[in-house]
């Protein structure tokens, strides 16, 4: 492992290594060059938990509620397990939906750029880590292990294959900094070797290809990929082990009307007389760390992940209490962002502390990682994180950062 990282040009030249920025070449050479020393990791665990003992997220593309609904394969999935009829996206466009997924809150981002968000900004793969439990990321056609990259294209047509816009691991550098984590962001050439191998961890964010997924294509494509790959997998031994899979969206396709997406939940963590039901409480793309966080008694993040619903599946094994939109819900469209570090169009640039004294009120009992409260303590970022479900949007900002439009 370490042979491999050292004898990279990077450090013959004397520089100090930046995980981070070590695997972010994207000329062919380079990349085949780190594709043939680059770490692999796959780390497993069997951490025992309330509702489910693996979490498997799938994430398709730009479509709107009522498209994916009514694609025929989707339906078909959505016939074995539960439909989230109230699950929304938290902006526009794809990345900073990705981010917000894993680390509580996008920043603003209002683009698709190559970003990367500080070190002392957590994610869920500290909550897991702190607790043993294995996680990946299998993002398809990525070309080896922790490539952190723009992009990189199908070499025989020319393409898009993998992009990093759509790997929330890598764009926050509390993940990209560290070799072991980088290894840990793999290929669906790796899911399948993990698979064969009984080596599959029990946290995974598996992204398709741009044409997989229906960013470069339709529904029809992502509906039809989606159930070749989840159809075999839901007889199958080594994946479904009190499991839990969702299948989800980044964003709907409207930007002038509400993000709503579909969600399905699927899997033998999934009771059997729950299959084919619909589950209309309001989530968000800050459920699913709730949801793992309730399921494991993981910390929090202290940001939008306290105050999100837990799904009702597990809700219902965690105690958690979940809670409507209290306020107009029909008049929050989640279509824009607010200021932020990462907001091209200006604003407030500042990074929002987490809530150092978060907690789950009447809702839950989770705690503030403390590994987060020793990095943020003294801080005198401003904190606009509570514990309630409802969260701003670009209509609807935090206090101090009002887009600039
Ligand atoms: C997937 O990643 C592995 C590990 O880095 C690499 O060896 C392999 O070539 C990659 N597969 C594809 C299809 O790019
Ligand atoms: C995307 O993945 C599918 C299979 O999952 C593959 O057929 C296709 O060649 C890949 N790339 C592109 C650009 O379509
Ligand atoms: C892999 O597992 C080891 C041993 O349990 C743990 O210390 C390490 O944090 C894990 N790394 C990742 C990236 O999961
Ligand atoms: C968000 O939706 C509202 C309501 O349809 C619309 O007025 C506004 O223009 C949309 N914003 C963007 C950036 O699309
Ligand atoms: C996007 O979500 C909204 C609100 O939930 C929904 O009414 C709309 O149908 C979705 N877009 C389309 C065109 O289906
Ligand atoms: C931080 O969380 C606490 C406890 O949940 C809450 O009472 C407080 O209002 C939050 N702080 C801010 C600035 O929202
Ligand atoms: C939180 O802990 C208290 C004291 O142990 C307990 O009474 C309460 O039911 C817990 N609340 C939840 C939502 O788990
Ligand atoms: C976190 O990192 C950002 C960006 O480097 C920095 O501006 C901020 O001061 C840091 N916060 C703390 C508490 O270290």
């Amino acid at each position: 492992m370490r042979s491999a990282v050292l004898s990279l040009p990077l450090l013959a030249v004397g520089a100090v290594a930046q995980a981070e920025n070590l695997y972010t070449a994207t000329a062919t050479s380079a990349v085949y060059a780190a594709q043939a020393t680059a770490k692999t990791l796959s780390n497993t665990s069997n951490v025992k938990g309330k509702a489910f003992d693996r979490f498997v997220v799938v994430w398709l593309e730009n479509t709107d509620y009522d498209m994916a609904h009514g694609d025929e394969n989707l339906n078909w999935l959505a016939k074995q397990g539960i439909t989230l009829s109230g699950y929304h996206a938290v902006t526009h466009p794809s990345e900073p939906n990705y981010v917000a997924a894993i680390g509580g809150d996008y920043f603003g981002m209002q683009n698709d750029d190559f970003n990367q968000i500080a070190k002392n900004v957590s994610t869920v793969i500290d909550l897991l880590e702190d607790k043993g439990i294995s996680w990946a990321e299998y993002q398809e056609d990525m070309p080896f292990s922790g490539f952190s990259g723009k992009a990189w294209v199908n070499q025989k047509n020319g393409k898009n294959d993998y992009v990093r816009k759509h790997n929330p691991a890598v764009i926050h550098n509390s993940a990209a900094s560290q070799i072991d984590r980088l290894a840990s962001m793999k290929n669906l050439t790796m899911f399948y070797e993990d698979l064969k191998n009984d080596a599959l961890p029990q946290w995974m964010f598996i992204t398709p290809n741009m044409t997989s997924d229906a960013h470069d294509s339709d529904i029809q494509t992502a509906g039809t990929w989606t159930r070749s790959f989840l159809e075999p997998l839901l007889n199958d031994k080594k994946f479904m082990k009190n499991t839990l899979v969702l299948v989800t969206f980044d964003e709907n396709e409207t930007y002038s009307i509400q993000n709503r997406i579909l969600g399905i939940l699927l899997g033998d963590a999934v009771p059997k007389e729950l299959a084919g039901t619909t589950d209309s409480n309001f989530y968000n793309h800050y459920s699913e760390i709730a949801t793992v966080e309730a399921n494991w008694d993981l910390h929090t993040l202290g940001r939008f992940d306290v105050g999100a619903n837990v799904f009702q599946l597990v809700a219902d094994k965690t105690g958690d209490q979940i809670r409507t939109w209290s306020g107009e819900l029909s008049q929050r469209y989640f279509n824009f962002s607010y200021a932020g570090v990462f907001n091209s169009h200006g604003g407030n640039r500042r990074y929002p502390a987490p809530n150092l004294s978060s907690c789950g009120g009447k809702t839950h009992n989770r705690t503030i990682l403390p590994a987060i409260k020793e990095l943020w303590k003294g801080s005198t970022a401003p904190v606009y994180y509570t514990p309630k479900l409802e969260i701003p949007d670009g209509l609807n900002p935090p206090s101090g950062f009002a887009p600039v439009v």
